[in-house]
Protein backbone atom coordinates (compact mmCIF):
# COMPACT_ATOMS: atom_id res chain seq x y z
CA UNK A 1 0.00 0.00 0.00
CA UNK A 2 1.22 3.27 -0.81
CA UNK A 3 0.28 4.91 2.29
CA UNK A 4 1.63 8.18 1.56
CA UNK A 5 -0.03 8.56 -1.53
CA UNK A 6 -3.25 8.09 0.15
CA UNK A 7 -2.48 10.89 3.05
CA UNK A 8 -1.98 12.94 0.17
CA UNK A 9 -5.94 12.87 -0.29
CA UNK A 10 -6.94 13.36 2.92
CA UNK A 11 -6.49 17.54 4.13
CA UNK A 12 -6.85 17.22 7.37
CA UNK A 13 -3.83 15.51 7.89
CA UNK A 14 -1.84 18.79 6.64
CA UNK A 15 -2.36 21.14 9.17
CA UNK A 16 0.64 21.00 12.08
CA UNK A 17 -0.14 21.68 15.98
CA UNK A 18 2.82 22.98 17.99
CA UNK A 19 5.28 22.12 15.01
CA UNK A 20 3.56 18.13 15.10
CA UNK A 21 1.05 16.63 12.19
CA UNK A 22 -1.69 15.05 13.71
CA UNK A 23 -1.04 11.69 14.89
CA UNK A 24 -4.77 10.62 14.33
CA UNK A 25 -5.15 7.16 16.47
CA UNK A 26 -9.37 7.53 17.09
CA UNK A 27 -10.11 5.71 13.65
CA UNK A 28 -12.72 3.36 15.67
CA UNK A 29 -14.23 6.24 16.76
CA UNK A 30 -14.25 7.93 13.39
CA UNK A 31 -12.02 8.44 10.12
CA UNK A 32 -10.80 10.89 8.27
CA UNK A 33 -12.53 11.98 4.90
CA UNK A 34 -10.57 12.12 1.36
CA UNK A 35 -10.73 14.91 -1.12
CA UNK A 36 -13.53 12.47 -2.95
CA UNK A 37 -15.67 12.45 -0.22
CA UNK A 38 -15.61 16.08 0.43
CA UNK A 39 -16.11 17.07 -3.02
CA UNK A 40 -19.29 14.50 -3.35
CA UNK A 41 -20.93 16.80 -0.46
CA UNK A 42 -19.62 20.21 -2.53
CA UNK A 43 -20.90 19.20 -5.44
CA UNK A 44 -24.57 18.58 -3.87
CA UNK A 45 -24.31 21.67 -1.91
CA UNK A 46 -23.25 23.99 -4.83
CA UNK A 47 -24.69 22.07 -7.62
CA UNK A 48 -28.04 20.52 -7.40
CA UNK A 49 -29.11 21.53 -3.02
CA UNK A 50 -32.40 20.47 -3.88
CA UNK A 51 -34.78 17.18 -2.35
CA UNK A 52 -34.76 14.05 -3.75
CA UNK A 53 -37.94 11.87 -5.24
CA UNK A 54 -40.37 14.48 -4.52
CA UNK A 55 -39.90 17.21 -7.84
CA UNK A 56 -39.44 16.90 -11.46
CA UNK A 57 -37.36 19.51 -12.05
CA UNK A 58 -33.38 18.65 -13.14
CA UNK A 59 -31.63 19.38 -9.34
CA UNK A 60 -34.21 16.37 -8.17
CA UNK A 61 -33.58 14.24 -10.89
CA UNK A 62 -29.77 14.64 -10.16
CA UNK A 63 -30.02 13.97 -6.72
CA UNK A 64 -32.57 10.79 -6.98
CA UNK A 65 -29.74 9.63 -9.99
CA UNK A 66 -26.85 9.91 -7.46
CA UNK A 67 -28.37 8.42 -4.51
CA UNK A 68 -29.35 5.43 -6.29
CA UNK A 69 -25.91 5.20 -7.81
CA UNK A 70 -24.38 5.27 -4.38
CA UNK A 71 -26.92 2.63 -2.79
CA UNK A 72 -25.95 0.75 -5.94
CA UNK A 73 -22.34 0.87 -4.75
CA UNK A 74 -23.01 0.50 -1.19
CA UNK A 75 -24.66 -2.88 -1.76
CA UNK A 76 -21.92 -4.23 -4.09
CA UNK A 77 -19.42 -3.09 -1.39
CA UNK A 78 -21.12 -5.63 0.82
CA UNK A 79 -22.01 -8.23 -1.19
CA UNK A 80 -25.43 -7.58 -2.02
CA UNK A 81 -26.72 -8.24 -5.44
CA UNK A 82 -30.06 -6.04 -4.68
CA UNK A 83 -29.35 -2.25 -3.96
CA UNK A 84 -33.18 -2.79 -2.42
CA UNK A 85 -31.43 -4.24 0.48
CA UNK A 86 -29.85 -1.06 1.45
CA UNK A 87 -31.59 1.18 4.34
CA UNK A 88 -29.53 4.90 4.88
CA UNK A 89 -30.07 5.57 8.16
CA UNK A 90 -28.03 7.89 10.41
CA UNK A 91 -25.50 5.44 11.95
CA UNK A 92 -24.92 1.77 13.05
CA UNK A 93 -27.09 2.63 16.46
CA UNK A 94 -30.35 3.66 13.89
CA UNK A 95 -29.92 0.64 11.87
CA UNK A 96 -30.18 -1.27 15.32
CA UNK A 97 -32.87 0.21 16.84
CA UNK A 98 -34.71 0.21 13.27
CA UNK A 99 -34.94 -3.37 13.53
CA UNK A 100 -35.36 -3.70 17.58
CA UNK A 101 -38.81 -1.71 17.01
CA UNK A 102 -39.77 -3.45 14.01
CA UNK A 103 -39.31 -7.13 14.18
CA UNK A 104 -41.94 -8.79 15.61
CA UNK A 105 -41.14 -9.59 18.86
CA UNK A 106 -43.30 -11.72 21.35
CA UNK A 107 -42.80 -12.10 25.16
CA UNK A 108 -40.62 -14.04 26.20
CA UNK A 109 -38.53 -14.19 23.14
CA UNK A 110 -34.75 -14.38 23.41
CA UNK A 111 -32.33 -12.00 22.00
CA UNK A 112 -28.66 -12.78 22.07
CA UNK A 113 -25.90 -10.78 22.47
CA UNK A 114 -22.11 -11.49 22.94
CA UNK A 115 -20.65 -9.70 26.58
CA UNK A 116 -18.91 -6.73 24.64
CA UNK A 117 -21.47 -5.01 22.66
CA UNK A 118 -21.38 -1.38 22.47
CA UNK A 119 -24.62 0.73 24.16
CA UNK A 120 -25.85 0.91 20.34
CA UNK A 121 -26.42 -2.84 20.48
CA UNK A 122 -27.28 -2.79 24.28
CA UNK A 123 -29.77 -0.34 25.61
CA UNK A 124 -32.30 -1.47 22.63
CA UNK A 125 -32.88 -4.78 24.15
CA UNK A 126 -32.77 -3.59 27.44
CA UNK A 127 -35.09 -1.27 26.83
CA UNK A 128 -37.28 -4.13 24.73
CA UNK A 129 -37.36 -6.19 27.76
CA UNK A 130 -39.27 -3.96 29.97
CA UNK A 131 -41.72 -2.88 26.65
CA UNK A 132 -41.99 -6.01 24.91
CA UNK A 133 -40.99 -8.43 28.06
CA UNK A 134 -38.41 -10.22 25.60
CA UNK A 135 -35.29 -12.05 27.21
CA UNK A 136 -31.90 -10.21 26.46
CA UNK A 137 -29.11 -13.28 27.23
CA UNK A 138 -25.27 -12.72 26.38
CA UNK A 139 -22.58 -15.47 25.12
CA UNK A 140 -19.44 -15.01 27.69
CA UNK A 141 -16.42 -14.56 25.77
CA UNK A 142 -13.86 -17.12 27.07
CA UNK A 143 -11.18 -15.28 29.61
CA UNK A 144 -8.94 -13.98 26.58
CA UNK A 145 -12.30 -12.13 25.12
CA UNK A 146 -12.57 -14.65 22.46
CA UNK A 147 -15.77 -16.13 21.32
CA UNK A 148 -17.39 -19.48 22.81
CA UNK A 149 -19.30 -21.37 20.01
CA UNK A 150 -19.84 -24.04 22.60
CA UNK A 151 -21.24 -21.65 24.82
CA UNK A 152 -23.42 -20.55 21.90
CA UNK A 153 -25.05 -24.14 21.36
CA UNK A 154 -25.85 -24.55 24.91
CA UNK A 155 -27.88 -21.46 25.25
CA UNK A 156 -29.66 -22.19 22.01
CA UNK A 157 -30.56 -25.58 22.86
CA UNK A 158 -31.56 -24.51 26.53
CA UNK A 159 -33.72 -22.01 25.17
CA UNK A 160 -35.42 -24.48 23.23
CA UNK A 161 -36.08 -22.42 20.44
CA UNK A 162 -37.07 -19.30 22.01
CA UNK A 163 -34.09 -17.29 20.71
CA UNK A 164 -35.43 -15.38 17.81
CA UNK A 165 -32.14 -13.32 17.19
CA UNK A 166 -29.14 -12.95 18.01
CA UNK A 167 -27.21 -9.16 17.24
CA UNK A 168 -23.76 -9.37 17.84
CA UNK A 169 -20.82 -7.06 17.24
CA UNK A 170 -18.31 -8.41 14.39
CA UNK A 171 -15.53 -7.09 14.99
CA UNK A 172 -15.12 -5.65 18.75
CA UNK A 173 -14.40 -1.75 18.98
CA UNK A 174 -12.99 -2.82 22.37
CA UNK A 175 -10.67 -5.30 21.53
CA UNK A 176 -10.32 -5.40 18.07
CA UNK A 177 -11.57 -9.17 17.94
CA UNK A 178 -13.79 -10.27 15.04
CA UNK A 179 -16.15 -13.29 16.12
CA UNK A 180 -16.65 -16.45 14.08
CA UNK A 181 -19.21 -14.93 12.37
CA UNK A 182 -19.99 -17.85 9.70
CA UNK A 183 -19.80 -20.76 12.32
CA UNK A 184 -22.20 -18.49 14.48
CA UNK A 185 -24.39 -17.79 11.58
CA UNK A 186 -24.87 -21.38 10.94
CA UNK A 187 -25.49 -22.59 14.21
CA UNK A 188 -28.37 -19.42 14.69
CA UNK A 189 -30.47 -20.77 11.16
CA UNK A 190 -29.97 -24.35 12.75
CA UNK A 191 -31.90 -23.14 15.70
CA UNK A 192 -34.11 -21.21 13.38
CA UNK A 193 -32.78 -17.72 14.74
CA UNK A 194 -31.94 -14.65 12.21
CA UNK A 195 -28.48 -12.64 12.96
CA UNK A 196 -27.67 -9.08 12.80
CA UNK A 197 -24.36 -8.49 12.80
CA UNK A 198 -22.83 -4.84 14.08
CA UNK A 199 -20.63 -3.93 11.24
CA UNK A 200 -19.26 -1.05 12.64
CA UNK A 201 -15.73 -1.91 12.90
CA UNK A 202 -15.40 -4.85 10.46
CA UNK A 203 -17.43 -3.25 7.12
CA UNK A 204 -14.88 -0.46 7.01
CA UNK A 205 -12.06 -2.48 7.27
CA UNK A 206 -12.28 -6.33 6.03
CA UNK A 207 -13.83 -7.75 2.70
CA UNK A 208 -17.83 -8.42 3.58
CA UNK A 209 -19.99 -10.46 1.54
CA UNK A 210 -23.45 -10.61 3.05
CA UNK A 211 -24.15 -13.58 0.41
CA UNK A 212 -21.22 -16.02 1.94
CA UNK A 213 -21.72 -15.10 5.26
CA UNK A 214 -25.54 -15.57 4.93
CA UNK A 215 -26.12 -12.94 7.22
CA UNK A 216 -29.60 -11.45 7.91
CA UNK A 217 -29.24 -7.92 8.88
CA UNK A 218 -26.01 -5.92 9.02
CA UNK A 219 -25.63 -2.41 10.30
CA UNK A 220 -22.58 0.02 9.66
CA UNK A 221 -21.49 3.77 9.67
CA UNK A 222 -20.07 5.02 6.87
CA UNK A 223 -18.40 7.88 8.83
CA UNK A 224 -16.03 4.65 10.08
CA UNK A 225 -15.00 4.37 6.53
CA UNK A 226 -14.01 7.68 5.52
CA UNK A 227 -17.23 8.89 4.55
CA UNK A 228 -19.64 11.74 6.26
CA UNK A 229 -21.23 11.54 9.65
CA UNK A 230 -24.73 11.46 10.52
CA UNK A 231 -25.40 8.17 7.58
CA UNK A 232 -25.43 4.80 8.23
CA UNK A 233 -26.77 1.68 6.28
CA UNK A 234 -28.94 -1.34 7.36
CA UNK A 235 -28.50 -4.22 5.24
CA UNK A 236 -31.11 -6.85 5.39
CA UNK A 237 -31.82 -9.89 3.24
CA UNK A 238 -34.83 -8.70 0.89
CA UNK A 239 -37.99 -10.67 2.43
CA UNK A 240 -36.98 -10.09 5.82
CA UNK A 241 -36.96 -6.38 5.13
CA UNK A 242 -40.27 -6.94 3.80
CA UNK A 243 -41.44 -8.35 7.09
CA UNK A 244 -40.09 -6.46 9.25
CA UNK A 245 -43.19 -4.03 10.76
CA UNK A 246 -42.39 0.14 10.61
CA UNK A 247 -40.14 2.55 12.49
CA UNK A 248 -40.43 5.79 11.63
CA UNK A 249 -42.80 7.00 9.14
CA UNK A 250 -44.05 9.89 7.13
CA UNK A 251 -43.42 11.83 3.72
CA UNK A 252 -41.47 9.48 1.37
CA UNK A 253 -42.42 6.03 2.74
CA UNK A 254 -46.11 5.70 1.54
CA UNK A 255 -47.57 5.64 -1.84
CA UNK A 256 -50.47 7.78 -0.93
CA UNK A 257 -52.24 8.28 2.55
CA UNK A 258 -56.03 8.55 3.62
CA UNK A 259 -58.01 10.82 6.73
CA UNK A 260 -60.01 7.98 7.29
CA UNK A 261 -57.97 4.64 7.29
CA UNK A 262 -54.52 3.43 6.98
CA UNK A 263 -51.53 4.68 4.64
CA UNK A 264 -50.51 2.33 2.24
CA UNK A 265 -46.80 2.17 2.69
CA UNK A 266 -44.13 1.93 -0.17
CA UNK A 267 -42.01 -1.38 -0.39
CA UNK A 268 -38.18 -1.09 0.92
CA UNK A 269 -35.92 0.21 1.34
CA UNK A 270 -38.38 3.94 1.00
CA UNK A 271 -40.61 1.99 3.75
CA UNK A 272 -37.55 3.03 6.29
CA UNK A 273 -36.63 6.12 4.69
CA UNK A 274 -39.04 9.31 6.30
CA UNK A 275 -39.04 12.21 5.34
CA UNK A 276 -36.20 14.31 3.69
CA UNK A 277 -32.77 12.98 3.34
CA UNK A 278 -29.13 14.14 4.24
CA UNK A 279 -28.98 13.80 0.21
CA UNK A 280 -24.74 14.76 0.24
CA UNK A 281 -24.16 12.57 3.26
CA UNK A 282 -25.90 9.28 0.91
CA UNK A 283 -23.93 10.16 -1.74
CA UNK A 284 -20.88 10.81 -0.08
CA UNK A 285 -21.24 7.51 1.30
CA UNK A 286 -20.82 5.87 -2.75
CA UNK A 287 -17.67 8.01 -2.88
CA UNK A 288 -16.16 6.26 0.09
CA UNK A 289 -16.83 2.94 -1.18
CA UNK A 290 -15.14 4.38 -4.20
CA UNK A 291 -11.79 5.40 -2.35
CA UNK A 292 -11.75 1.89 -0.32
CA UNK A 293 -12.29 -0.06 -3.62
CA UNK A 294 -9.13 1.72 -4.57
CA UNK A 295 -6.79 1.02 -1.33
CA UNK A 296 -8.27 -2.17 -1.03
CA UNK A 297 -9.43 -3.57 2.14
CA UNK A 298 -8.13 -7.13 2.29
CA UNK A 299 -4.49 -4.68 2.31
CA UNK A 300 -6.03 -2.82 4.85
CA UNK A 301 -6.88 -5.30 7.26
CA UNK A 302 -3.16 -6.97 6.65
CA UNK A 303 -1.32 -3.33 7.61
CA UNK A 304 -3.71 -2.83 10.04
CA UNK A 305 -2.63 -6.43 11.19
CA UNK A 306 0.94 -5.11 11.21
CA UNK A 307 0.38 -2.14 12.45
CA UNK A 308 -1.27 -3.72 15.76
CA UNK A 309 1.57 -6.42 16.21
CA UNK A 310 3.74 -3.16 15.98
CA UNK A 311 2.66 -1.32 18.50
CA UNK A 312 1.77 -4.39 20.76
CA UNK A 313 5.33 -5.65 20.52
CA UNK A 314 6.48 -2.10 21.95
CA UNK A 315 3.85 -1.47 24.97
CA UNK A 316 3.84 -5.22 25.81
CA UNK A 317 7.89 -4.57 27.10
CA UNK A 318 6.16 -2.23 29.56
CA UNK A 319 5.23 -4.34 32.93
CA UNK A 320 2.65 -1.77 34.52
CA UNK A 321 0.91 -2.21 30.44
CA UNK A 322 -1.96 -4.31 29.66
CA UNK A 323 -3.12 -4.67 26.62
CA UNK A 324 -7.09 -6.02 26.43
CA UNK A 325 -8.40 -8.67 24.35
CA UNK A 326 -6.50 -11.87 22.70
CA UNK A 327 -2.57 -11.75 23.16
CA UNK A 328 -1.86 -12.97 19.50
CA UNK A 329 -2.06 -8.48 17.87
CA UNK A 330 -3.14 -10.26 14.54
CA UNK A 331 -6.68 -11.48 15.88
CA UNK A 332 -7.21 -7.80 17.54
CA UNK A 333 -7.34 -6.64 13.81
CA UNK A 334 -6.52 -2.70 13.96
CA UNK A 335 -7.07 -2.26 17.72
CA UNK A 336 -5.17 -1.79 21.11
CA UNK A 337 -6.68 -1.35 23.47
CA UNK A 338 -4.94 -0.99 27.14
CA UNK A 339 -4.49 -0.35 30.81
CA UNK A 340 -1.61 1.05 33.03
CA UNK A 341 -2.09 0.01 35.85
CA UNK A 342 -2.02 2.54 37.87
CA UNK A 343 -3.53 5.97 38.52
CA UNK A 344 -2.30 8.32 35.63
CA UNK A 345 -2.41 11.72 37.27
CA UNK A 346 -0.21 13.00 40.05
CA UNK A 347 -2.91 14.90 41.47
CA UNK A 348 -6.61 15.53 40.23
CA UNK A 349 -5.88 19.14 38.78
CA UNK A 350 -3.81 17.51 35.76
CA UNK A 351 -5.13 16.74 32.40
CA UNK A 352 -6.01 13.12 31.44
CA UNK A 353 -2.68 11.20 29.61
CA UNK A 354 -4.63 11.49 26.61
CA UNK A 355 -5.32 14.90 26.61
CA UNK A 356 -1.97 15.85 27.50
CA UNK A 357 -0.73 14.00 24.63
CA UNK A 358 -2.84 16.05 22.24
CA UNK A 359 -1.66 19.27 23.41
CA UNK A 360 1.92 17.96 23.55
CA UNK A 361 2.76 15.81 20.38
CA UNK A 362 -0.47 16.67 18.83
CA UNK A 363 -1.61 12.43 19.32
CA UNK A 364 -4.97 11.66 19.06
CA UNK A 365 -6.50 8.32 20.85
CA UNK A 366 -9.66 7.65 22.89
CA UNK A 367 -9.97 7.34 26.88
CA UNK A 368 -12.92 5.73 28.70
CA UNK A 369 -14.46 2.99 27.99
CA UNK A 370 -15.40 3.10 24.40
CA UNK A 371 -19.28 2.92 24.81
CA UNK A 372 -18.71 -0.73 26.11
CA UNK A 373 -19.75 0.27 29.87
CA UNK A 374 -21.18 -3.45 30.12
CA UNK A 375 -17.79 -5.36 29.81
CA UNK A 376 -16.53 -3.24 31.66
CA UNK A 377 -18.81 -3.29 34.62
CA UNK A 378 -18.97 -7.16 34.35
CA UNK A 379 -15.26 -7.24 34.66
CA UNK A 380 -15.42 -4.88 37.70
CA UNK A 381 -17.96 -7.01 39.26
CA UNK A 382 -16.16 -10.11 39.01
CA UNK A 383 -12.61 -8.87 40.09
CA UNK A 384 -11.16 -9.05 36.54
CA UNK A 385 -10.04 -5.42 36.29
CA UNK A 386 -9.12 -2.78 39.30
CA UNK A 387 -11.01 0.12 38.90
CA UNK A 388 -7.80 1.93 39.95
CA UNK A 389 -6.59 1.61 36.64
CA UNK A 390 -9.36 3.47 34.93
CA UNK A 391 -9.63 5.20 32.27
CA UNK A 392 -8.27 2.88 29.69
CA UNK A 393 -6.88 3.94 26.34
CA UNK A 394 -7.31 2.90 22.88
CA UNK A 395 -5.15 3.76 19.75
CA UNK A 396 -7.12 2.56 16.56
CA UNK A 397 -5.69 2.50 12.75
CA UNK A 398 -6.46 2.92 9.96
CA UNK A 399 -4.69 2.73 6.15
CA UNK A 400 -2.98 5.96 6.33
CA UNK A 401 -1.38 5.46 9.98
CA UNK A 402 2.55 4.77 9.58
CA UNK A 403 4.65 2.82 11.94
CA UNK A 404 6.76 6.55 12.99
CA UNK A 405 3.53 7.55 14.00
CA UNK A 406 3.72 4.71 16.51
CA UNK A 407 7.04 5.55 17.28
CA UNK A 408 6.09 8.93 18.84
CA UNK A 409 3.03 7.39 20.42
CA UNK A 410 5.44 5.20 22.34
CA UNK A 411 7.66 7.81 23.40
CA UNK A 412 5.24 9.66 24.24
CA UNK A 413 3.72 7.03 26.67
CA UNK A 414 7.57 5.89 27.89
CA UNK A 415 7.61 9.50 29.33
CA UNK A 416 4.66 9.46 30.84
CA UNK A 417 5.76 5.73 32.40
CA UNK A 418 8.94 7.55 33.25
CA UNK A 419 6.70 10.43 35.09
CA UNK A 420 5.22 7.68 37.00
CA UNK A 421 7.40 5.68 37.51
CA UNK A 422 7.42 6.30 42.07
CA UNK A 423 3.71 5.97 41.35
CA UNK A 424 2.82 1.82 42.46
CA UNK A 425 1.81 -1.07 40.20
CA UNK A 426 -1.47 -2.00 41.67
C1 LIG B 1 -18.92 -1.74 17.36
C2 LIG B 1 -19.71 -0.48 17.30
N1 LIG B 1 -21.04 -0.55 17.22
C3 LIG B 1 -21.80 0.54 17.14
C4 LIG B 1 -21.25 1.78 17.15
C5 LIG B 1 -22.14 2.97 17.06
O1 LIG B 1 -21.90 3.66 15.90
P1 LIG B 1 -22.67 5.02 15.64
O2 LIG B 1 -22.36 5.90 16.80
O3 LIG B 1 -22.11 5.51 14.36
O4 LIG B 1 -24.10 4.70 15.57
C6 LIG B 1 -19.87 1.92 17.24
C7 LIG B 1 -19.25 3.25 17.31
O5 LIG B 1 -18.22 3.47 17.88
C8 LIG B 1 -19.08 0.76 17.30
O6 LIG B 1 -17.76 0.83 17.39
Amino acid sequence: MNINEFREEIPSLKQNRNGYPPVYFDNACMTLKPNNVIQAITDYYTKFPACGGRSRHWFTREVDERVSKSRAKVARFIGSKNPKEIVFTRNTTEAINLVGHAFDFRKGDVVLTTDKEHNSNLCIWKDLEIDKGIKHRFVPSNDDNTFNLNRLEAILREEGGRVKLLSMVHTSNLDGYTIPAKEIIELAHKYNALVLLDGAQSVPHKIIDVGELDVDFLAFSVHKMMGPSGVGVLYGKYDLLKSLGRYNVGGDTISNTYLDKSPEYLPPPMKFEAGLQDYAGMIAAGAACDFLNKVGRRDIDLYEMELNEYISDKLGKHEEIGIIGPENPRERSGICTFFIKKPTRLDHKEKMLDERLSDRYNIMIRSGMFCVNGWFNQKLKEGKINRIWFPAFRASFYLYNKKEEIDLFITAIEEELERLKEVPIF
